[in-house]
């Protein structure tokens, strides 16, 4: 794909919270669906827009992710000495990609955490996309907001609806449709159901433009005490046009249990050498069930 997104900043300093004890010592975006981690299947939905350069922002216990994307030598000999081509190569697929680790100090939120990316990514346009929310990696979300971005020129953010009852949990924001995409009017980080504008959620891709960091640079501690990059979307929206892009595929929220475990079955079921086993396993698990 023909793109002027060239790079994409992965924010991987969260505490993952939502999953100690597991998160305590190691990274959520190493968390495994079925054989591989979060931040990898984040790596292969941007490689397939041709982005190929990566800002990774990091924080304390996330040195495992620097590690999964380096070269491990004595695993390749071994795996080499034993014939284990496929698995060689499916090891090296990431080999042509441009990685670099930024490490927010401070744990200031999703908005300090592309603020952190701004040396790196200088005055292009680049794609933010956050590991825990997984796209079903058979449907071209990214490829599609890239679209929307070569025609419009603005930032894009991927919209989904969500119940009412999630809103709490979600950027939601207040737009008007226009075509396929909806002009955003606002948008307010978590807010109560009866705050919310509406029950258009923010899902974990955007194509910025960097005027965001010059908002960023000022922008206040939001919801949660945190700098919050749809507070510094909202006064970007003052300025230049926004646009939503409502997603027409599956994504999970892998950040949370029930969601990374949906994410596991249907990826499992999906997965060659497992889909067999697993659905005969799932029929005779579900004829068990109260
Ligand atoms: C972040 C954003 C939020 C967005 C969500 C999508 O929240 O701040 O606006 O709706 O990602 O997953 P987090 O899940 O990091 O709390």
């Amino acid at each position: 794909m023909k793109t002027t997104i060239k790079k994409a900043i992965l924010p991987a300093a969260g505490l993952g919270t939502r999953f100690l004890p597991a998160t305590k010592a190691s990274p959520k975006e190493m968390m495994p669906i079925v054989d591989k981690p979060l931040i990898q299947y984040a790596v292969e939905e941007s490689l397939s827009c041709g982005i190929k350069d990566f800002i990774i922002i990091t924080g304390k216990y996330k040195r495992a992710i620097e590690d999964h994307f380096d070269t491990a030598y004595r695993l390749e000999e071994k795996l080499r000495a034993s014939g284990k081509e496929t698995i060689l190569k499916e090891l090296n697929k990431l080999n042509n990609i441009n990685l670099a680790y930024i490490r927010q100090r401070v744990p200031l939120g999703l908005g300090h955490a592309i603020l952190c990316a701004r040396p790196f990514v200088k005055d292009e346009p680049f794609a933010v996309i956050l590991s825990d929310d997984v796209i079903d990696p058979g449907y071209p979300l990214l490829k599609e907001m890239i679209t929307v971005y070569e025609k419009k020129k603005c930032p894009v953010i991927a919209l989904q609806e969500v119940p009412k009852s999630e809103v709490h949990r979600y950027g939601i924001v207040d737009g008007k449709q226009e075509g396929a995409v909806y002009k955003i009017k606002n948008m307010v980080e978590k807010p109560a159901p009866d705050k919310a504008p509406s029950n258009l959620a923010i899902i974990g891709r955007y194509i910025l433009t960097p005027e965001i960091f010059k908002i960023l640079e000022r922008q206040k501690p939001g919801a949660g005490g945190e700098i919050q990059l749809t507070d510094a979307l909202k006064s970007l929206v003052k300025k230049t046009p926004v646009y939503g892009y409502l997603i027409k595929g599956k994504r999970y929220d892998a950040g949370d249990k029930l969601g990374y475990l949906q994410a596991t079955v249907d990826f499992a079921l999906k997965n060659k050498e497992l889909s067999e086993g697993f659905k005969k396993y799932l029929v005779e698990k579900v004829k068990d069930l109260p």
